[in-house]
């Protein structure tokens, strides 16, 4: 695959509201790790959302991991899903499971069989430094324990790319500092595409990476 997301004069909009994105033009290949910044009501969270099949495009072109988003049929969004580990701001844990099936959920949907997910489980909580709360319920858990559980999910069924939106927008620092050594580690060692929305470029991340900042509806890519 040339490109995991492939975005061509994309335009985005909700309703018959003015397009919030007006012109996205972007390729990341695999193993990018890519930031996007930009003010507040930018519309990053509205990228990020078109990228993983939430909002539809509503002009140019728009293909991420081979699949096509315009008028996209059911079946090709939970293909692309699968392709997909998404990391939300609020986390998103389903709060009656304990925090071992949560990291499991992708693995069940995949269909894989219960001692595979729960070794694959447990090596990811123990990335997260989180393996001790593995029979925990999120909200036994503080907001950097939640959130380091979530990306431990968006990790487990080793997706092709992994879209955050402000995944450390709300944390601590060690709890951010293990969120991004964990995508770092998946770029490095997994290959995995990292395309995150975030206010603080880390500084200190140690790897190449791409950065695009969004303004006015349209997406610069800074050198
Ligand atoms: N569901 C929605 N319906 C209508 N407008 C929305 C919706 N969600 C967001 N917007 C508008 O889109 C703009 C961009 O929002 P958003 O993508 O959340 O920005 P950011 O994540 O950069 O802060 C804002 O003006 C917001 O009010
Ligand atoms: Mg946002």
């Amino acid at each position: 695959m040339e490109y995991v997301v492939n975005a061509q004069n994309l335009s985005v909009r909700y309703g018959n509201d003015e397009p919030i994105i007006t012109d996205v033009t972007m390729s990341i290949k695999p193993h990018d790790f890519v930031f996007i910044t930009g003010k507040s009501g930018s519309g990053k969270s509205t990228l990020i959302k078109t990228l993983y099949g939430e909002i539809e495009p509503s002009g140019g072109s728009l293909s991420v991991c081979g699949v096509g988003l315009k008028n996209i049929p059911t079946s090709n969004l939970n293909l692309l899903r699968r392709y997909l580990g998404i990391v939300f701001q609020d986390y998103k844990l389903i709060n009656e499971w304990n925090v071992e099936q949560n990291v499991m959920l992708p693995l069940v949907i995949g269909g894989f069989s219960r001692g595979v997910c729960v070794e694959q489980a447990r090596k990811l909580l123990k990335h997260v430094k989180l393996l001790h709360k593995a029979d925990k319920y999120p909200l036994e858990l503080s907001g950097g324990e939640q959130q380091r559980v979530a990306m431990a999910r968006a990790l487990a069924h080793n997706p092709l790319m992994i879209v955050a939106d402000e995944p450390t927008g709300n944390l601590d620092n060690y709890s951010s500092e293990v969120i991004w050594n964990l995508l770092k580690g998946a770029k490095e060692h997994l290959g995995t595409t990292i395309v995150v929305v975030t206010h603080n470029i880390p500084s200190a991340l140690g790897i190449y990476y791409r950065h695009f900042f969004l303004e006015n509806g349209v997406l610069h890519e800074v050198p």
